[in-house]
């Protein structure tokens, strides 16, 4: 199967669940992005693998329009569906693939993508998408949880994400994703590093495994219970927080 077609299956059973999600709807989150992003009431923005528009909606009162893209059409339905019912009126939702969006160059004063790196398997395209759809001096916000620079810890937290969820691709450390930065001729105009924390079964039972896998994620966490630095597993009463820890950035271009 390729791995397109395993984002398109996951995200399409993911849609709703992932919409209403504690991590997607975090108000503080949405609202850092928007503090990073910056963006002006003349400003045009793009939004790349918008899934369910969550950040363009929340942009869209602060500019003069918002174009999401997204590989998943039951992701495109639901930010069409949900924009409408919140009355807005300067968003627009397509499909579209992240590193190759239906967009003339430069067309855009700013681009955002948040938690699609870790889906896609050559994730400096999408870099070099965005540098090349934002307008010379315009801004790029991405976000995305951080991988251990540990390669043995990378490794084991990349092989139970995909038991979790197939359409994961990898997770990347902050000094590889500063690499694809400049590969991809962008600048770090700014960037922080946020703990995150979220409930560890609910997020399991978001992934779209069967109890088989279910199975073999405990099987494999037995050999780490508490996890990882940048995927830390905390026992609490009733169940377990997952403790992960979120990369943000504001990119800009060179020329
Ligand atoms: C975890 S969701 C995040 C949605 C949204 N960015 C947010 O943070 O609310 C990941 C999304 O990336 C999309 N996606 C994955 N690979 C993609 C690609 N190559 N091009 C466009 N969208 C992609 C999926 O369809 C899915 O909607």
């Amino acid at each position: 199967v390729a791995h397109s077609d395993t984002i398109v299956g996951g995200f399409t059973r993911q849609a709703e669940s992932f919409n209403a999600s504690a991590p997607a709807t975090n108000q503080d989150l949405l609202d850092l992005i928007s503090a990073l992003a910056a963006p002006r009431l003349e400003q045009r923005w793009l939004e790349a693998a918008c899934g369910p528009g969550l950040i363009a909606r929340s942009l869209a009162p602060a500019v003069a329009a918002v174009h999401g893209f997204d590989l998943t059409p039951a992701m495109i339905a639901l930010a069409r569906r949900d924009a409408a019912a919140a009355g807005l009126h300067n968003t627009t939702f397509a499909v579209g693939a992240a590193a190759a969006l239906p967009v003339p160059d430069a067309s855009f004063d700013g681009a955002v993508t948040r938690f699609s790196l870790h889906h896609i398997p050559v994730p400096v395209r999408v870099l070099r998408e965005l540098r090349r759809v934002t307008r010379s001096g315009g801004t790029i916000v991405v976000v995305d949880p951080l991988a251990d620079e540990d390669g043995g810890e990378a490794a084991f937290v990349q092989e139970l994400e995909r038991l979790r969820d197939p359409s994961h691709w990898a997770t990347l450390s902050r000094s590889r994703l500063n690499e694809l930065v400049a590969q991809a001729g962008l600048r770090v105009a700014r960037e922080e590093v946020r703990p995150m924390e979220l409930d560890f079964e609910d997020w399991l039972s978001r992934g779209g495994a069967d109890a088989a896998q279910l199975a073999m994620v405990e099987a494999l966490l037995s050999e780490r219970p508490q996890g990882t630095p940048c995927f830390r597993i905390q026992p609490r009463r009733g169940g377990r927080t997952l403790r992960l820890q979120m990369w943000l950035t504001r990119l800009s271009s060179d020329d």
